[in-house]
């Protein structure tokens, strides 16, 4: 009955199962696992629920899984956190953030600690992540596109970072990757008007890898999984390794990286 209902509104693949309350679907194909926010009626709106949901798919994915795609059912990717958080009322079994605003600090930045869970394995050398975003990427909707490594976008898709215009911070993980692709001054542009960046500018400002028409977003998604599946798969690790360490290293500290790193394939392939 519980494996129904998870099949039925969230997912299930293999050990493990989605809670229905977190409206997110989870398949796992070989090497590919989906993600999908799967509430369209309200617009892919992300509760705690959510989040922790998200958490569970990266602590259990499957080792064979190398790419992992993040969508959303319907015509939005995600319009953000579910504003009932914002009541005091809450979402139904899952509190609020107002109850939370009384409760000590450590309570509190525990509660945001599982929450970023969801989004930053999604980084890790050993998958490469790909958001497949059309419509609005709002709030958490955006910075859940921001955790991935990868975005390709529809041509109708709007993010905004929402949260300066309701009095928040984006701390969905989301600052950090927004500042390495489009620079500070951008990222102030983008955060503190809370305005909408469409297709051709975020294409233009390194946001979207990118844009296709919408009845093409699928397929565009399948043929960048099937390149990232056509290279060698430690070399992929090893080399999104490397890249993920250069900015934080000097051009010699990189070179010495880049060599390790050969050293280990090159005895892995001819030792
Ligand atoms: N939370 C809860 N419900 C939402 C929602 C949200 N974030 N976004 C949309 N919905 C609901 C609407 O209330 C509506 O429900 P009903 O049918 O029951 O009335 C349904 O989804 C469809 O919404 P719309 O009719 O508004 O759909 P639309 O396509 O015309 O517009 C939209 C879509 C532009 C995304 C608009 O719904 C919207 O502006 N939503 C709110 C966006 C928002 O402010 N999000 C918070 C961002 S900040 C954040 O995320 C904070 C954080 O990380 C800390």
């Amino acid at each position: 009955m519980a494996e129904a209902q998870a099949r039925q509104r969230g997912g299930y693949a293999g050990e493990i199962s989605v809670p229905a309350e977190s409206a997110v679907r989870y398949e796992v194909d070989g090497e590919i696992a989906t993600i999908t926010l799967d509430r369209p009626e309200k617009r892919n709106a992300q509760t705690f629920a959510t989040w922790s949901a998200l958490a569970r798919i990266g602590e259990s994915l499957p080792g064979q899984v190398r790419v992992v795609v993040v969508k959303g059912e319907g015509p939005s990717f995600s319009a953000g956190i579910d504003l009932r958080m914002f009541t005091p009322e809450g979402v139904p079994g899952q509190g609020s953030f107002s109850s939370a605003a009384t409760s000590d600090g450590t309570a509190f930045e525990q509660r945001i600690r599982q929450a970023q869970a969801g989004f930053l394995w999604l980084r890790r050398p050993e998958i490469v992540s790909i958001a497949a975003v059309r419509g609005h990427a709002i709030g958490a909707g955006f910075q859940l596109a921001l955790s991935c490594d990868l975005r390709i976008v529809a041509d109708d898709v709007s993010f905004c970072m929402k949260e300066p215009a309701l009095g928040l911070v984006p701390d969905l993980t989301g600052t950090k990757p927004l500042v390495e692709l489009v620079g500070l001054a951008k990222a102030i542009d983008i955060c503190l008007t809370a305005r909408t960046v469409r297709a051709d500018e975020a294409m233009r400002i390194g946001l979207a890898e990118q844009v296709v028409a919408g009845d093409d977003l699928d397929r565009a998604v399948r043929d960048k999984v099937a390149q990232l599946l056509s290279v060698n798969r430690d070399a992929a690790v090893a080399t999104k390794r490397l890249l993920q360490g250069a900015r934080g290293r000097s051009l010699e500290e990189q070179s010495v990286a880049e060599g390790q790193e050969q050293e280990a394939r090159i005895r892995a392939l001819f030792g």
